[in-house]
């Protein structure tokens, strides 16, 4: 009877790749080949998932200004999209609401620099230079502490309503500690006083640009 001389090492031949593919695994540039393709596999997929969600976040984005800009621009003052009628003078875009084709009142930001950093307001100013709203839509600072310029936490913000720089004497753009009318935090009068500063530069550069900000309505998108 024929002995079955098969070992251990021959069956592991038998599944061992034939010497094509052995010669394609050992040579050189079969890894960087692979690396190559894996890498460009990687990438087409990205970039599958930025176009898939761009859409997406692109129209979340124009969901949260539109909501933005209503908070600061009563709807009631407008018949237009004040999100798709904008302006850009210097580094501002200014959102315009208008009605019947006059301008109502309009909205940009105004920076202020506080404890932690930039603070982000959206101011909305009427045409006769009277504060609409104030929102602050970005902020780095303390929790508890500087975190009431936020309307969420508390109406501090909703004390500059209605206030215009004819209005208000010049002394008063400040918080009470340094002799304005606005109070600071307990414990925390940076952040207000740099809140108070932006929104005075705000109608600043309202007042400065009046002329072009109310001039009949005419969209200026993208320039
Ligand atoms: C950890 C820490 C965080 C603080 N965060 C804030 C803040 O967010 N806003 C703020 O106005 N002051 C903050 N303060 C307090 C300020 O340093 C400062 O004492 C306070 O604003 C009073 O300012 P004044 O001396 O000009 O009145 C913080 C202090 C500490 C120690």
């Amino acid at each position: 009877m024929a002995e079955d001389k098969t070992t251990d090492k021959d069956a592991k031949n038998a599944d061992a790749p034939p010497p094509e593919t052995r010669r394609l695994i050992h040579n050189p540039v079969y890894p960087t080949l692979m690396l190559g393709l894996f890498a460009l596999a990687a990438a087409a997929s990205l970039g599958y998932g930025n176009k898939a969600t761009e859409g997406p976040i692109a129209e979340r984005h124009a969901e949260d200004l539109r909501a933005s800009l209503s908070q600061v621009i009563p709807d009631s003052r407008h018949d237009n999209d004040p999100s798709a009628d904008t302006l850009r003078i210097g580094d501002h875009t200014v959102y315009r609401a208008t009605r019947g084709g006059r301008v109502t009142g309009v909205a940009f930001e105004t920076v202020g620099y506080g404890y932690g950093g930039a603070i982000v307001v959206l101011l909305g100013v009427d045409a006769d230079g009277a504060i609409l709203g104030a929102r602050v839509l970005k902020h780095a600072e303390t929790p508890g502490l500087g975190d009431k310029i936020e309307a969420s936490r508390d109406d501090w913000i909703l004390g500059f309503d209605g206030l215009s720089l004819d209005g208000t004497p010049s002394k008063d753009w400040a918080v009470k500690k340094d002799g304005g009318r606005f109070d600071q935090f307990s414990g925390a009068t940076i952040t207000p006083r740099a809140v108070v500063k932006a929104i005075k530069q705000g109608l600043e550069f309202f007042a400065t640009h009046k002329g072009r900000l109310l001039a009949a309505a005419q969209t200026e998108a993208g320039t």
